[in-house]
């Protein structure tokens, strides 16, 4: 399939580099899965396969990428051939054999690209659908409490620019420039209304929010004041939710 995503994976990649990723987001994410021995783990909207390989690296039984991005997913399998680290990657949508089969669903900024409320519940159905009872899904949408002119993010590698009043489905425009790069991805803002009512929904236990953190080394290499716009006005948020039916 064809998606605005396609000639962006070196732009991902690149992007794990930045002290944003290095020192906030990826710690935050590490933290909010916990222990990954053993597990067997999808990660949805996989991109250039950053996560997915974390997750084999830090312990996962089994890392299993799946995006909708041919190009994303091209690269990612480049990669996995050049450097095996042993994670598979899919394009296109769940096959039937792997319904059931995951302990936990990670989906680092997917859901912001479903463009309407029934693209948004069947995301949110796959990861269900994916999920073992009992499985968690771990994932991380436009924070709900997101205003566009809190503050700039442009420090921090990127921008987001949204119309208000910002609702269900709002349009908000990306511009990733660092390092030389300089691209625009539209994607979505969802209320945590919608997103709380999607995941129960879908199958899903009340979902626990939280805002993401900066480790201490992020603190000594940057200083405190480099952090401090983004963390009084984080863009995203972390969902952890499990799915119903296994013991809670
Ligand atoms: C912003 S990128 C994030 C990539 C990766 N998770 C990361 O953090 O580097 C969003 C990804 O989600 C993928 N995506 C969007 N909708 C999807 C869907 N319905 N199913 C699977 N992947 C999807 C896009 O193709 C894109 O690669």
């Amino acid at each position: 399939m064809t998606s605005q995503f396609d000639t962006l994976p070196s732009t991902y990649e690149d992007f794990t580099g930045t002290a944003f990723r290095t020192h906030l987001e990826t710690p935050s994410v590490l933290t909010a899965l916990g222990d990954l021995h053993g597990m067997r783990v999808l990660d949805l909207g996989c991109g250039s396969g950053v996560y997915t390989r974390l997750l084999k690296q830090h312990g996962a039984a089994q890392a299993t990428g799946l995006d909708i991005s041919a190009g994303m997913i091209s690269h990612a399998r480049a990669q996995e051939a050049a450097d095996s680290i042993g994670v598979d990657y899919l394009d296109g949508p769940l096959p039937d054999h792997l319904a059931g089969t995951f302990d936990l669903v990670l989906g680092v900024y997917v859901l912001p690209y479903a463009t309407t409320p029934t693209e948004l519940r069947e995301l949110c159905g796959t990861v269900a659908t994916a999920l073992r009872p009992g499985g968690r899904f771990v994932t991380l949408p436009v924070h709900p409490g997101f205003r566009p002119d809190a503050v700039s993010y442009a420090r921090y590698g990127f921008t987001l620019a949204a119309a208000e009043p910002l609702a269900d489905a709002s349009p908000v425009t990306l511009h990733l420039r660092f390092d030389g790069h300089d691209d625009t991805v539209t994607a979505r803002y969802w209320t945590r209304a919608t997103l709380d009512a999607t995941l129960r929904r879908t199958g899903f236990a009340p979902p626990r929010w939280s805002d993401p953190t900066v480790t201490g080394q992020g603190i000594t290499a940057h200083g405190a004041d480099y952090w401090h716009d983004y963390l009084s006005h984080p863009h995203t948020a972390i969902i952890d939710c499990t799915k119903e039916g296994g013991d809670l």
